[in-house]
């Protein structure tokens, strides 16, 4: 039985080891790095200049990547989607994970 649980425990972590690095592995301080030309809307720390543009800050960081790439490919439309478009249509896979990163660490 010892061995069955641990077994299992094996296979939970190795599971972990490898969904885990597959997911948003993005460097705050380079998301930070990169943010410059997003302040002037979301701000220098995620929370919106204007009412009109959403704060970014605390906000999960899968969700916030998934956003920028399906801005990115065009699929996330409408409303105030084309001026993301126009934002995001430069950045890299590295670039969405960064940003996500930073904007997920500040506080709301
Ligand atoms: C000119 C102003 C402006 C700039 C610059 C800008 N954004 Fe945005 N951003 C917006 C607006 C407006 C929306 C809402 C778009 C919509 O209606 O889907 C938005 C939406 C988003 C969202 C989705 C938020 C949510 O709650 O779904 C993310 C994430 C985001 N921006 C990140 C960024 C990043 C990262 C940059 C810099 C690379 C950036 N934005 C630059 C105006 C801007």
């Amino acid at each position: 039985m010892y061995v069955i649980k641990n077994g299992a425990l094996g296979l939970a972590l190795a599971w972990l080891s490898i969904t885990l690095p597959a997911m948003a592995e993005g460097n705050i301080a380079n998301g930070q790095a990169k943010s410059a030309s997003c302040a002037a809307c979301h701000g220098a720390t995620g929370k919106a200049s204007n009412t009109l543009y959403p704060n970014l800050a605390g906000q999960n960081e899968a969700y916030l990547a998934l956003a920028l790439q399906d801005y990115k490919k065009g699929s996330r439309t409408g409303g105030q989607a084309g001026i993301m478009q126009a934002f995001t249509s430069a950045l890299t896979e590295q670039d969405i994970d960064d940003l996500a990163a930073y904007y997920a660490a500040q506080k709301p």
